[in-house]
């Protein structure tokens, strides 16, 4: 469905359709007859309350990467580079090129629903004289029992997410905001991540992950009347209508995953794999009901399913938007794929959001056993640039 205003809005001509649950323009030069719209004509503005890149569904390709200041970069030196990527960032989601340092990987292609999210690390507002900026929900996660976090591929000054329906797009993007940021920050880590692509399914509908299931159901909407409490923070002031992401790159254990037969595989979701209904009855969207019992008197969603121990209700109402990309990244020592989920939650605070939900699943959730975290930033997100400002703005001026 097309997503409405306030920086969830997308770009639509005359003759729009719709593909893959994205809205699209039909091309300008009329030059196709079949009616099929131009995905790469889709686009969503930069600018607006809040950042792009939260809202909107994910897009079929993303770059993932987090970037380290250069010492003697500051306070000054940061508000140059958040200038100077929020204006590449407004030029590249409308399709223009990206000025001095255009480099033509995306030439030909339209903007492709891109877009780019910055996040603020920890280690920035120490780096920047800024340290009483710095709001307290940022202080380091804790490590959960069976973490095994590698630190040189998490963390990070500050956070990139770029998404876009073409990988030559994405990398476009990741490739120029780089280059821009030369002598100021340097890349710390980088990762690419996929989801599928508008148009691929006979109508829209949620995205599956690469253990087979249906992945986003149940999550807040923006039509909902508490979303924004539950996903946007309100301070401190220079971060009201911002958001606090956290990143985990979840590898799979794919190879016993796929071991086991499927209505085991369902009672460790709690959901139907063919279709993503809940085992307590109904289609997707039915309201899991988590007191619901069998005729054998055991409960339907078992004590230890992952949406039981992840539901909000199980966690005194945390809640937080999902919003992650697959990945897969060749082979590892033992021949397994390396392989799984790069997985990104936005939420007005972790405190109430991730943190008591990756507690409880770390010790509870029968799906754990399937996954190893492997890295881990939480980042605040500020909120989103008006025509003529950067992201960042109310922090650095
Ligand atoms: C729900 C898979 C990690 C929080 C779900 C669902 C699936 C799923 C299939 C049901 C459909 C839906 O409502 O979206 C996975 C996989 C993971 C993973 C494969 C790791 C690779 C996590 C983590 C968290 C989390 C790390 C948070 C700490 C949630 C929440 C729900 C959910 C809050 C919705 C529960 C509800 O209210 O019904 N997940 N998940 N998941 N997951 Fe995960």
């Amino acid at each position: 469905a097309l997503l409405g205003n306030a920086g969830a809005g997308l770009a639509v001509g005359a003759g729009a359709g719709a593909v893959g649950g994205w809205a699209v323009a039909a091309p300008r030069d009329g030059s196709r007859s079949n009616g099929a719209p131009a995905l790469g004509q889709a686009s969503v503005p930069f600018h607006g309350a809040h950042q792009a890149g939260i809202v909107q569904p994910a897009q079929a390709r993303a770059q993932l990467a987090a970037f380290d200041l250069t010492p003697g970069t500051g306070r000054d030196g940061l508000r140059r580079l958040m200038k100077g990527w929020s204006e590449t960032a407004a030029l590249l989601a409308r399709g223009e090129q990206a000025g001095a340092h255009e480099n033509q990987i995306a030439l030909d292609a339209g903007p492709c629903t891109l877009t780019v999210t910055f996040g603020f690390g920890a280690p920035l507002f120490d780096k920047t004289g800024l340290a009483s900026q710095r709001p307290p929900q940022l202080a380091p996660l804790p490590d959960f029992p069976e973490d095994t976090i590698d630190r040189s591929r998490s963390d990070g000054d500050l956070w990139v997410q770029i998404g876009a329906d073409d990988a030559l797009v994405a990398f476009h993007a990741l490739r120029v905001l780089q280059q821009q940021a030369s002598g100021l920050a340097t890349l710390r880590w980088q990762m690419s991540g996929f989801s599928r692509t508008p148009g691929a399914t006979d109508r829209p509908r949620t995205p599956r992950n690469l253990m087979g299931q249906v992945d986003g159901t149940n999550n807040p909407r923006p039509a909902d009347p508490d979303f924004a409490a539950k996903v946007f923070a309100d301070g401190p002031g220079w971060l009201a209508g911002g958001s606090y992401v956290v990143f985990r790159r979840i590898r799979m254990l794919l190879d016993n995953w796929e071991n086991l037969p499927t209505d085991r595989q369902e009672r460790v979701i709690g959901r139907r794999k063919v279709d993503g209904a809940p085992l307590s009855g109904g289609t997707e969207s039915t309201p899991v009901d988590l007191a619901k019992q069998n005729g054998d008197g055991l409960l339907a969603i078992p004590v230890d399913a992952h949406i039981r121990v992840a539901a909000p209700a199980s966690n005194g109402g945390a809640a937080m938007l999902r919003r992650g990309f697959s990945f897969q990244d060749g082979l590892l020592p033992d021949g397994s794929l390396d392989a799984g989920l790069l997985f990104i939650a936005f939420q007005a605070d972790p405190a109430h959001g991730f943190i008591p939900v990756q507690r409880r699943l770390a010790r509870g959730d029968s799906l754990s056993r399937f996954l190893r975290h492997e890295a881990s930033g939480l980042y605040a997100v500020p909120p989103g640039a008006p025509q003529g400002g950067y992201v960042g703005q109310a922090l650095l001026e």
